[in-house]
């Protein structure tokens, strides 16, 4: 329970307009403060003492990414409890929030556009480019370890990109589904996959967000150097989740931490890396068990370690 004097700071901290906006926001997705500045269209100073505010009353969470800082709701607590009935008690054709919710739009759009518009440039030549960091040799024997011995029912992968995951696994999986956003990734892939006879792989264009596979459909579900580029990883993370069936496993593959902004500059990345208890945090909220981590350090000084996460959906 909240004492009376804390239900008050908590009212005082969400009582007021644009903090109330962002709030409405953050409920929807973690966001930058830039992000946060271009739709509520206030100066950098004013929506960070806002921000401010809201973490001081247990609101809002704040994480540094590199040079970037990001903000979500804070955990579950009572004060979170008390902001979110707050929220749900506001009408959503209120005439504020729903030109917030349109300039989200609008923010999330122009990401998904440098972003498809980078993957099709780079398609071709993919397959280099994710090997710039650790030893794809090394990865993918980290992954095989990860996903166990198969054979597997139904393989997932989630933003295929080339399809290099499809055919790593090939036919130790009976059926495969690989599904990208990008129509350009998903003709590179299409050619590979046929290369290497995989008649039982189909390629899907869709959204890693809404995949609209049914629950439980793969034993195996892999998302390998994708949620980097997403706006809210958490979510992917939760679908991916959605579709491990009993028994099934996750295997999740990104970047540890890293202060490498050039990323973001030249190669889309928006977040730089997870931390372990991030991801634990996530996995644990998907309804997932974290079986193991296993980090592989770079080979150069600056580059970046590579982590596998492997969860597992308890058997039914
Ligand atoms: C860095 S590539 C990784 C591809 C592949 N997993 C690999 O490791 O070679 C990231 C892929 O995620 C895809 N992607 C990005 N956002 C996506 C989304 N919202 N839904 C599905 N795929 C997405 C991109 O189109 C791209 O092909």
């Amino acid at each position: 329970m909240l004492s009376a004097p804390r239900t008050v700071d908590v009212l005082r901290a969400a009582g007021e307009p644009s903090r109330l906006r962002i709030l409405a926001l953050l409920a929807q997705e973690e966001l930058a403060v830039l992000e946060i500045c271009k739709v509520l269209d206030q100066s950098q100073p004013r929506v960070s003492r806002h921000l401010r505010l809201l973490a001081e009353a247990g609101l809002v969470e704040r994480f540094p990414d590199g040079a970037w800082v990001f903000y979500r709701p804070s955990g579950r607590s009572e004060a979170r409890t008390l902001a979110d009935q707050v929220l749900a008690a506001l009408d959503p054709s209120d005439a504020a929030l729903a030109r917030d919710a349109e300039r989200l739009e609008a923010v999330r759009t122009e990401r998904r556009a440098a972003a498809d518009q980078y993957f099709a440039r780079n398609a071709s030549t993919w397959d280099e480019i994710r090997s710039l960091h650790v030893a794809e040799d090394r990865v993918e024997a980290a992954i095989l370890r990860a996903a166990g011995p198969g054979p597997f029912g139904r393989l997932v992968d989630l933003g295929t990109g080339s399809g290099r995951m499809l055919t790593l696994f090939g036919d130790r999986a009976r059926s495969g589904i690989g599904l990208d956003l990008s129509q350009q990734m998903l003709n590179v892939a299409r050619a590979r996959v046929e290369a290497a006879g995989l008649d039982s792989v189909e390629l899907r264009h869709g959204d890693i967000f809404a995949t609209r596979l049914p629950d439980g459909c793969a034993d195996l579900v892999v998302v390998h150097q994708v949620l980097h580029y997403l706006g809210d990883p958490a979510a992917a993370v939760r679908e991916a989740s959605r579709l491990t069936g009993p028994g099934g496993r996750l295997v999740l593959i990104d970047f540890a931490p890293h202060a490498l902004e050039m990323l973001r500059e030249q190669h889309q990345h928006r977040r730089l890396g997870f931390s372990a208890a991030e991801m634990k945090r996530w996995l644990s909220a998907a309804g997932l068990r974290q079986v193991e981590l296993e980090t592989l350090p770079p080979a150069r000084a600056e580059g970046l370690t590579v982590c596998v996460w492997t969860a597992q959906r308890s058997p039914a």
